[in-house]
């Protein structure tokens, strides 16, 4: 036995308010999903498998059953000092135990990479009256991101971004379908509607303001798990969803009677989902090429949108080749010690000079952890800096704590690790051997490539000299890259404003007639190649 119970553990409150970020967990609960019920996040990459060790909590008082459970990630000293995982602990008595990292909370930020610059000037109440206003919303499976659009001058007024809570199931999107096919669905549910009406709340909106339309982009999971689909369709070969988006819904249609009841967004407003290419190129991959214009484009274009899955789709004349590669969460700060979504505070780049390392963050807040720019811009010095080698293995010195960033308010060390680095190389060796495959099947050579667009939720632009310093792109594609920024969010913006039933519409039954999925699973060659491309160059 660690340490004897107290008396207050009769008192089954939540958090005590002495002591900061301690919590009183009755008997008979596991405990990460105790705290997920009191809408308390925690990371949680695995989903509570019991694989990533990132759901850390330390035992403060009362007793946990031994089950061996914890052994596998946790050294024996961990486990003296009181160190648990929340999800493989299940108590048999009331317990108190601290968490490790702030939990995730309404951690709203101004998209930087999309944003307006007038964006605090705005006052939602000078909204004029003979406007028709409306909201894009990037569904990230890491961040959220929305933006109130004045469609009547076609010009975006307010953009915020939030984390998806729905991340302590698992930061990618196997880990949410399995908790949505294991009977948790309507739970995830609930997590999304409130973040979606959260982040929305936080930009001043209330039923009062005459929002009309809502447009959402998102992954084909992301609208599975909002709308509750049955999930049983993309959770196995041979992946057919429910729906690919594409439709239109009524306010009481898409959110349940407890968001409603909020009075966020007016009872007549009409919600439309953006469609999806096929179950693992969705309705954001289809916002990105309306953004982007890559349909209008001559010759060949390549647009790759990293997140968790990293989607492509490679132009060339008339066809569109498609493909999902799965690169894990890291680039999005998914499965990083440190890593956050796009929000206030994540540290977004990183610079290096005879002086040190230097840091930015979002909306340059105090530092709370490492979003996906911040993570490759980081690799990018680090390996300039030959504090790693190419290899991925951090100089001796590093090893065992990794290499220090910034300190977070808490003082605590805000770092990338040893194993955060492997999660890096990961996703790199995945996005740059699926990029490589999809022109290897559309027969074209990175020489051929006319241009390549390189989207994704990160909370601020790439730096297409450093994300391709670190492999992440063939070097032939390098000179032809640009960085897009968010493109889901604005392929939401952008259909809200130009009608999503005219152009938006005609240019997807287009463009679906014509495209070719590539199935990456089943590619040797694909394989072969992302085993060389762990490595850095
Ligand atoms: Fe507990 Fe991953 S080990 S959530």
């Amino acid at each position: 036995m660690l340490n004897k119970p107290t008396d207050d553990m009769n008192d089954t409150t939540k958090k005590t308010h002495t002591k900061e970020k301690q919590y009183i967990i009755p008997s008979g609960v596991n405990i990460l999903e105790y705290l997920r019920s009191k809408d308390i996040f925690i990371p949680a990459p695995c989903g509570g498998a019991g694989t990533c060790g990132k759901c850390k909590i330390r035992l403060i008082a009362g007793c946990l059953p031994d089950n061996g459970n914890d052994r596998a990630l946790l050294s024996d000293d961990e486990i003296n000092s009181g160190l648990r995982l929340a999800c493989r602990s299940n108590t048999n008595m009331p317990v108190r135990i601290q968490l490790f990292t702030e939990p995730d909370k309404e951690n709203f930020s101004i998209c930087t990479d999309h944003g307006n610059e007038q964006d605090h000037e705005i006052d939602l109440k000078d909204m004029d009256s003979g406007h028709e206003y409306g909201i894009a919303i990037d569904l990230g499976t890491t961040t959220i991101a929305a933006e109130i659009t004045d469609i009547t001058e076609n010009v975006g007024l307010i953009t915020r971004a939030s984390v998806n809570r729905q991340r302590t199931f698992g930061a990618d999107v196997v880990s949410r379908i399995e908790a949505a096919a294991s009977g948790r669905g309507e739970e995830l549910k609930r997590i999304i509607e409130k973040d979606l009406c959260d982040l929305v709340e936080s930009m001043g909106i209330s039923s009062e303001t005459r929002i009309s339309k809502v447009v959402i982009s998102g992954n084909t999971t992301m609208y599975h798990l909002l709308m509750e689909y049955d999930v049983s369709g993309i959770a196995s070969f041979p992946f057919s969803p429910v729906s690919l988006g594409g439709e239109w819904f009524l306010r009481d249609e898409v959110f349940s009677l407890e968001t409603v009841k909020r009075k966020v967004l007016p009872q007549d407003c009409r919600i439309y989902l953006m469609p999806g290419l096929g179950a693992f190129v969705g309705g954001d991959i289809f916002s990105g090429m309306y953004a982007t214009g890559i349909t209008r484009d001559k010759g060949v274009s390549f647009f790759i949108d990293i997140g968790t899955n990293a989607e492509m789709v490679l132009k060339k004349e008339d066809m569109y080749f498609t493909t999902s590669a799965a690169a894990g969460p890291a680039l999005e700060g998914g499965n990083l010690k440190w890593g956050t979504g796009s929000v206030a505070g994540a540290i977004s780049g990183v610079t290096a000079n005879t002086s040190g390392f230097g840091i930015k963050t979002i909306s340059d807040a105090a530092p709370v952890g490492i979003c996906g720019t911040g993570a490759i811009e980081a690799v990018y010095e680090l390996l300039q800096a030959g504090i790693l080698d190419r290899y991925g293995t951090f100089a001796e010195r590093y090893r065992d704590h990794g290499f220090p960033l910034a300190k977070s308010v808490m003082g605590e060390i805000i770092s990338l690790d040893q194993d955060d680095i492997r999660q890096i190389q990961m996703a790199k060796a995945a996005i740059r051997a699926g990029a490589e495959a999809l022109m290897k099947h559309a027969g074209v050579s990175a020489d051929e490539v006319d241009r390549v667009y390189v989207s994704g939720g990160f909370g601020s632009y790439l730096d297409m000299k450093k994300a391709a310093g670190t492999g992440l792109l063939p070097e032939g594609l390098l000179c032809k890259a640009q960085a897009t920024g968010n493109t889901s969010l604005k392929g939401a913006q952008m259909a809200l404003s130009d009608g999503i039933r005219s152009s938006a519409d005609e240019e997807y039954q287009r463009i679906m007639s014509k495209t070719e999925p590539v199935d990456l699973a089943n590619d040797e060659w694909f394989k072969e190649r992302y085993i060389e491309c762990m490595n850095f160059e």
